[in-house]
């Protein structure tokens, strides 16, 4: 009885963290970004600066790709995507198919 419950808690817990790679639950990008992406540049006050860098919706996936990169991070693609997502919903506000 004991070892089953051990054994369901296992299999969840190992089920949970697969799926977390798999799939980007809607709130992933902002999880990933609220844990990783605030120490060195404020939130919102980067994205949304007169001056700011990032033109169009690839510049900001490079540029969210060049930060994870710089961090060393290693984000799979889906995780990069997740949070250029995020970013663009809540900041940039780029056409999904806007300039190249
Ligand atoms: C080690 C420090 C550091 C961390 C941590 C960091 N960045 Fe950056 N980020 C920078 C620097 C430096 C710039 C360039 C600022 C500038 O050009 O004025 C920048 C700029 C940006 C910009 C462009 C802002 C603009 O001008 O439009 C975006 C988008 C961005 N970072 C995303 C991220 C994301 C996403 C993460 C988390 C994965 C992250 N950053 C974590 C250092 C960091």
């Amino acid at each position: 009885m004991k070892f089953g419950y051990v054994v369901l808690c296992g299999s969840l817990l190992l089920s949970a963290s697969v799926m977390a790679k798999e799939v980007a639950p809607q709130n992933e990008g902002k999880s990933l970004h609220d844990t990783n992406c605030v120490s060195c540049h404020k939130a919102p006050e980067i994205y949304t600066r007169a001056e700011r860098k990032v033109k169009d919706l690839n510049g900001l996936a490079n540029q969210v790709q060049r930060c994870t990169t710089n961090l060393k991070l290693n984000w799979f693609d889906s995780e990069n995507d997740a949070v250029t997502a995020y970013l663009n919903k809540e900041y940039y506000k780029f056409e999904p198919k806007a300039s190249k």
